[in-house]
């Protein structure tokens, strides 16, 4: 059985106290004890936060991104190895913001996968494709090259430990949601490309999360696809009845 998640891409939001009453909200609301509810602060409440939820075995703490060197002269960075010693056990990367304003590329983000599974941290991987690729019928394609640049380089035993994240980009921020449909669609492709290339049980293990505009009023449908095993929510996450709800839509 697949891992049901859901979980919450705070971005550039709520300074610690703000931050601490939400993940307090959370703690005090009820949802299902299979759906791991994953929060990814900004970077300074991540070990305040991880001592927050340390009990909970259905919660866990997420960066929103990691450097890709180990240590070293990077004025203002990040290491993975920091974020895993403040008791996160994921990090969200190739989140498409980190793309288009950070300019990070495939060569980079294989880079930062490997760090991150190094120091113990379980990427979140983002893909997807942007609206132009969709309208040309090549979001198959884009999906497709993604992947292999990013992460087909890992061994099974590597690979078997991700999360993926498919976030249409056109849909991120936007209001406009993939239908059940689409993300079905590409979800399955998604998982028939990882069988292809590391077989059957590690695409069945694999948990892949939609992106995009996922809110209380449409996780319902999309959580019901077969190959839909949660959500990466961004503007939802920000409010605790709006995410719990979210995590009681399976
Ligand atoms: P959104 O963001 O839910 O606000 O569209 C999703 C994400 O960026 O991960």
């Amino acid at each position: 059985m697949r891992r049901k998640i859901v979980a919450g891409n705070w971005k550039m939001n709520k300074n610690i106290h703000q931050g601490l009453e939400l993940v307090n909200e959370l703690i005090a609301l009820d949802s299902p004890a299979d759906v791991l509810k994953i929060i990814a602060p900004p970077f300074v409440h991540i070990a305040h936060i991880s001592q927050l939820v340390k009990s909970k075995s259905d919660m866990a703490v997420a960066a929103q991104n990691c450097h890709q060197e180990t240590s070293g002269a990077y004025t203002g960075e990040i290491s993975a190895e920091m974020i895993s010693s403040c008791g996160a056990q994921y990090v969200i990367i190739g989140h498409s913001e980190r793309r288009l304003y950070f300019g990070e590329n495939s060569a980079l983000l294989t880079q930062k996968v490997n760090t991150a599974l190094a120091n113990s941290l379980t990427p979140i991987f983002c893909l997807g494709e942007n609206m132009e690729e969709r309208n040309a019928n090549k979001h198959l394609e884009a999906v497709k090259q993604q992947l292999k640049d990013a992460l087909f380089h890992l061994t099974p035993a590597e690979f078997s430990k991700l999360i993926i994240a498919y976030e249409p980009v056109w849909a991120i921020g936007t209001g406009l949601t993939a239908t059940s449909h689409q993300a079905q669609g590409m979800h399955n492709f998604i998982r028939a490309e990882i069988n292809k290339k590391y077989g059957k049980d590690i695409s069945e293990q694999i948990s892949i999360l939609y992106g995009g505009s996922c809110n209380a009023q449409n996780a319902k449908e999309l959580f019901a696809c077969i190959d839909v095993d949660g959500g990466l929510i961004g503007g939802a996450s920000l409010k605790a009845a709006d995410f719990i709800a979210i995590a009681n839509s399976f």
